[in-house]
């Protein structure tokens, strides 16, 4: 099946020495399929999985339409991902997700509520950002929730930085938009701080930090836990300038 082949891929080019990152933004869980999710990924792969190992995306062909793209990277279970998609059948939807029950979880919703413009990658967004995603391709690239390693020991792990930064400004086209939230204020703090220092952006915030929370970003699974916490959330939203 088409997901091993994409492991197989990753395991390949790692023995290769093709990446040498070291520091992941996650721990590989593999938690167990559930049938559906099983189904899903057997029966909605070719339609609406894109594969690592293909290599840089054909965006003029990839939905059969011009319409604006938004990627999202690390969508759990894909349910914010699909209302979203659903709520803008005149846009384009890419997410990239490493935890393969999600994956499954999200094409099986898809399937469900008849999202038709909708593709997902099972991969590494760090690889698929490097290796896919051509340059000034895309609309918006969403990030909500990232992991928080909220250790300080384990803030390398964070997946903004500003290496992630600069590989998502050149995904944009010139005048897309970096959205980011989170409900861990430290991690805020440090988003803020680093897109600050990035040259080609400007912050969409009135008062320069963060911005109210947007209309069109339905409440994630992980925010909805963070709000019985008691968290706040942080909505971050940049413009790529050049
Ligand atoms: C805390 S969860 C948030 C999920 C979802 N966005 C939400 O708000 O409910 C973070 C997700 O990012 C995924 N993730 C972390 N690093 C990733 C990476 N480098 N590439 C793709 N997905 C990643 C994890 O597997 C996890 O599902």
């Amino acid at each position: 099946m088409s997901n091993d082949r994409t492991h197989k891929t990753i395991e390949q080019a790692e023995a290769e020495g093709k990446y040498i990152r070291k520091v992941r933004s996650y721990v590989k869980r593999e938690g167990r399929l559930t049938k559906g999710q099983a189904r899903a990924l057997d029966t909605l792969w070719d339609t609406m999985g894109l594969d690592h190992s293909n290599g840089m995306l054909d965006m003029a062909n990839l939905f059969g339409n011009d319409n604006p793209i938004t990627l999202e990277i690390g969508f759990g279970m894909g349910k914010s991902l699909v209302a979203m998609a659903k709520a803008a059948p005149e846009r384009n939807f890419i997410g990239i997700e490493v935890h393969r029950p999600g994956v499954g979880a999200c094409l099986a919703l898809a399937e469900a509520e008849g999202v038709t413009n909708l593709k997902v990658f099972e991969h590494d967004a760090i690889e698929i950002l490097a290796d896919c995603v051509p340059k000034q391709s895309i609309d918006t690239v969403q990030l909500f929730f990232p992991d928080p390693w909220h250790k300080a020991r384990h803030h390398k792990r964070r997946i903004v930085k500003p290496e992630f930064i600069e590989s998502v400004r050149q995904s944009l086209k010139i005048g897309g938009v970096f959205h980011m939230a989170t409900d861990w204020e430290n991690y805020a703090e440090c988003m803020l701080d680093d897109m600050r220092q990035a040259e080609h952006f400007e912050n969409m915030s009135a008062t320069q930090d963060y911005v109210p929370r947007p209309d069109n970003r339905p409440l994630t699974k992980f925010e909805n836990r963070g709000q019985k916490l008691g968290h706040g959330v942080w909505d971050l939203q940049f413009k790529r300038i050049s």
